[in-house]
């Protein structure tokens, strides 16, 4: 339905009859005051409603200490006012780093997370005031069918996908992780999780999106043994995470930023319908983060699609990374999809604090739709991702303008993504010109 189109509203007016158009359910508010609700998330209370969502810029030295790029990026976001701050994909070993320069959390790297946080969150106090502390959180990854520790591709995969297999180059015989190798995970998540507390973290984010491993692991239809097969099986071992942390690690909050739905296929596509991938069907998604809240879980991130795949689903943009694809579907499509998504799951578990994503499309008019979503009780937080890279002041401009600059914002052009194929260190290349040009510059002469 609707083709694409750029970006190109100069009104709220403008998008909302676009909306109409597209018969689409996206409300946007003129009211801006939801973003200011100070959220309850356990025993945390966070500032206001908005979130920086993990934004990992492959910056970080190759121990997997934050590098330069990486603590500046942070001192952006920390200052910005966001409410909560959701720190980057970091692995929880070097097998499971999704490029060279990702985040590992290790005893020897804690120091290091440990005087990037509190660095953060003095600088967040200072530009925002005293009192003003965002709720921290980080996310542990394992990246599985996409890891890449040494710059090669070095495939972990929880079970074999007729598309992706194809698509990567991943032969028919090409081992699966076994059973013992995914209960000695279990142990690595909870070490992390446990060095993330050490380090100051609030909580941490058993990461189960974009398809990384244990968001692999929820499609294991395929997957003979204890972690494939039945709902019971699929989600074992997040389960089992989520249960140790909380017995092993008192204190410290668990989350989970979670794909809600693959937009894949059936029967390797999590959330989908089983006669059409482009359908979601929330029924174990919903089922799933039931049991999340049954374990004591307080709050989901989430989120949807494949960004090396359907990267569309995940973060509808004007522009495709350089030989990309652009969908035929109107971006506003995209974005209702993966709001309804969050609303829900919000609707079907409304005790659990949901954090929605996806909104940077709608540049100037996003705290509008934001506004709404959490008026709407369709969302608690919303969060931001490209949008935060780009103009990581996006909170308090909300918060305290009631307005967003239309020239700050992101246009949602692929660049960021496109240093990151090209294997570079990430930013905003439009509105961090002068640290971001030249990387994407030299990537392009490297690849061209
Ligand atoms: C360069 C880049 C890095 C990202 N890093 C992460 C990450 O570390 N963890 C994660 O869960 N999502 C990551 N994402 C996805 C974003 O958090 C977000 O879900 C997505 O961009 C859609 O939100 P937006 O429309 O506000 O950009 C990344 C996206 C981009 C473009």
């Amino acid at each position: 339905m609707g083709s694409h189109e750029r970006f190109r509203f100069k009104t709220l007016d403008e998008l909302r009859r676009r909306v109409e158009e597209l018969g689409l359910d996206l409300e946007f508010d003129e009211d801006l005051a939801p973003l200011r609700h100070r959220v309850k998330v356990g025993s945390y209370e966070t500032p206001n409603a908005l979130a920086v969502h993990p934004m990992e810029g492959c910056d970080g030295e190759r121990d997997g200490r934050p590098g330069e790029l990486t603590i500046r990026r942070y001192e952006r976001f920390a200052r910005g006012g966001a409410g909560l701050l959701w720190f980057e994909a970091t692995a929880i070993e070097h097998a499971g780093r999704a490029n060279p320069r990702q985040l590992t959390l290790t005893r020897q790297t804690l120091p290091h997370l440990r005087e990037m946080l509190e660095h953060s969150l003095q600088l967040a106090r200072q530009a925002n005031g005293p009192g003003f502390r965002p709720l921290t959180v980080l996310q542990l990854t394992f990246s599985g069918r996409y890891s890449k520790p040494d710059g090669k591709p070095a495939p972990v995969i929880a079970h074999h996908d007729g598309v992706l297999d194809k698509a990567m180059g991943i032969p028919e015989d090409y081992p699966l992780i076994s059973d013992d190798e995914l209960d000695a995970l279990q142990d690595r998540w909870v070490e992390a999780a446990a060095l993330a507390q050490e380090a100051g973290f609030d909580a941490v984010d058993v990461k189960s999106c974009h398809r990384y491993l244990p968001s692999e692991l929820l499609a294991a239809h395929t997957r003979p043994g204890k972690y494939g097969g039945a709902f019971e099986n699929r989600t074992r071992l997040h389960y089992a995470i989520v249960e140790r942390i909380h017995d092993e690690v008192p204190g410290l909050m668990v989350t989970m930023r979670l794909n809600a739905y693959d937009g894949h296929p059936y029967p390797w596509g999590w959330g989908v319908d089983e006669r059409d991938p482009l359908v979601p069907d929330l029924t174990e998604p919903i089922r799933f983060v039931r049991g999340l809240r049954e374990r004591g879980m307080q709050m989901v991130n989430i989120t949807a699609g494949n960004p090396y795949f359907t990267p569309h689903i995940n973060r509808p943009y004007d522009v495709p990374v350089l030989g990309g694809r652009v969908p035929d579907e109107h971006p506003l499509l995209g974005v209702a999809r993966i709001i309804d998504v969050a609303r829900q799951i919000k609707r079907a578990v409304p005790e659990m604090v949901v954090v929605a994503s996806g909104y940077s499309w709608l540049r100037q008019f996003l705290g509008n739709a934001a506004a709404a979503t959490i008026r709407r009780g369709d969302a608690d937080l919303v969060g931001l991702g490209r949008g935060a890279f780009a103009y990581p002041d996006f909170a308090r401009d909300l918060v305290n303008d009631g307005a967003l600059a239309p020239k700050k914002c992101c246009i949602t052009c692929s660049r960021c993504t496109q240093i990151m194929r090209d294997g570079g260190q990430t930013g905003c290349v439009v509105f961090d010109r002068q640290v971001y040009g030249p990387i994407y510059q030299a990537g392009r002469d490297k690849r061209t």
